[in-house]
């Protein structure tokens, strides 16, 4: 599928059929995203929204979060696991008010100097707050390419991450890619899921590769060790 048929198919489907009242989607607040997207990478949507709407009335701005007590941070965080999200998200709002004025930055380079922030979320940033057309790659991105292109790359091994990163960029449009980034994840969690997609209800039905093949649970293919 060439690349602008492949975003106008995400972007309509993520119209009619995405996620549009997650709590951090109301406003494309860059604070916002930054704190959603490190709450979000190991933890599921649904533990994550009142953790979400919590720290944010106690820490509404990248300002009181740099100013807050560790112990405030860890306290907010409890229950999240994998603390050093928590350490990081404070080290990263502590660059932001010390370098950046507040403001956090909309480049791939300035954002990749802050503490936390990897590849996934600069691109998240840059998509989410500011609509930027900047590629996501996640596992859900990688898992939504490797079925409809039934590609060979290993999603668990990080040398293959390349691949997956080219794919993505080639694929991400220079308009409306914030509505398109959130279709690549909205696709991921709710039709090509890890475990029984619902091919059915695919708007990439007819174009997916591992489908045609009748292989779509033989991708994505991982390293098995
Ligand atoms: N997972 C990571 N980012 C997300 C987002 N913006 N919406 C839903 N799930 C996500």
């Amino acid at each position: 599928i060439a690349p602008a048929n492949f975003s106008r198919t995400v972007i309509d489907w993520q119209q009619t059929h995405g996620r549009n009242d997650l709590p951090w989607q109301r406003e494309a607040n860059p604070y916002h995203v930054l704190v959603s997207e490190l709450m979000l990478q190991q933890t599921q949507v649904k533990t994550v929204i009142p953790y979400f709407s919590r720290w944010l009335a106690r820490f509404p701005d990248v300002e009181t979060l740099a100013a807050a007590s560790e112990d405030d941070v860890m306290q907010l965080w409890q229950g999240l696991g994998y603390y050093r999200r928590a350490r990081n998200l404070q080290a990263a709002a502590r660059t932001v008010v010390n370098n950046h004025n507040g403001e956090i930055p909309t480049t791939a380079t300035e954002l990749r100097e802050i503490p936390g922030i990897g590849p996934y979320t600069v691109g998240a940033i840059r998509a989410f707050a500011y609509d930027a057309p900047a590629a996501i790659v996640d596992g859900n991105v990688k898992r939504l390419f490797a079925r409809l292109f039934a590609l060979p790359f290993l999603v668990n091994k990080s040398s293959h991450d390349r691949y997956f990163w080219a794919l993505a960029e080639e694929y991400t449009p220079t308009q409306e890619n914030r509505r398109f980034a959130q279709g690549l994840l909205d696709l991921g969690a709710t039709i090509c899921k890890p475990k029984q997609p619902l091919c059915a209800a695919c708007p990439l039905q007819s174009v997916c590769h591992s489908l045609a093949l009748d292989l779509v649970d033989d991708y994505p293919k991982r390293e098995t060790k």
